[in-house]
């Protein structure tokens, strides 16, 4: 299935000179997300899989489908003062300033094989500090799943050493 044909590109959105690629037209499309879904299921099935770790709120989208068919836990990823729990945290970069995303510090166990999902690949800022909240846990990165890379922006090269699934590239 040409995956792209169910993504939609958005011009000047969120501002001009932006094209953005809006996935919802593809989750929208039962066979289109069952499809995509499916591809990151045998992506990970290949990695021994304890747990799925997605950053909200769109890692969450992602994730769950993929940790309800292999049958193991989600785990999410969140800015901080939304998880009740005591939490570790980490600083990133965004475009403007910083933000700090959270996990509960329970929610993975040592040794446990992670895998992380989310939408989009783009400067690799959230997927890089996702990694740290997992390893700060003593989780071990397994496999990183995408649905979209934006090459151009060479995220990839920031999670050097990973082991990465992209479904499309822009
Ligand atoms: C978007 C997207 C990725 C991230 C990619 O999330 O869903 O998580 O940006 O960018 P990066 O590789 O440069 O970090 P956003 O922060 O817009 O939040 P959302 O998922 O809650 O919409
Ligand atoms: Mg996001």
């Amino acid at each position: 299935m040409d995956l792209k044909k169910f993504v939609t590109i958005v011009e000047d959105w969120p501002k001009p000179g932006i094209k953005f690629k809006d996935i919802t037209t593809l989750m929208d499309n039962g066979e289109a997300y069952r499809y995509a879904t499916d591809r990151i299921v045998d992506y990970a099935k290949q990695r021994n899989i304890d747990i799925v770790v997605g950053p909200e709120a769109r890692g969450f989208i992602i994730g769950c489908p993929v940790a309800y068919s292999l049958g193991v836990g989600f785990a999410p990823v969140r800015k901080e003062g939304k998880l009740p729990r005591e939490t570790v945290k980490v600083n990133y970069g965004l475009e403007y300033g910083s933000d700090v995303l959270t996990i509960h510090k329970d929610a993975i166990k040592p040794g446990q094989r992670v895998l992380i999902t989310d939408d989009l690949l783009a400067t690799g800022g959230t997927i890089d500090a996702t990694i740290k909240l997992v390893e700060q846990l003593g989780g071990v990165v397994a496999g990183i799943a995408f649905l979209i890379e934006l090459t151009y922006l060479d995220g990839r090269n920031k999670l050097d050493g990973y082991d990465i699934l992209t479904l499309m590239e822009y």
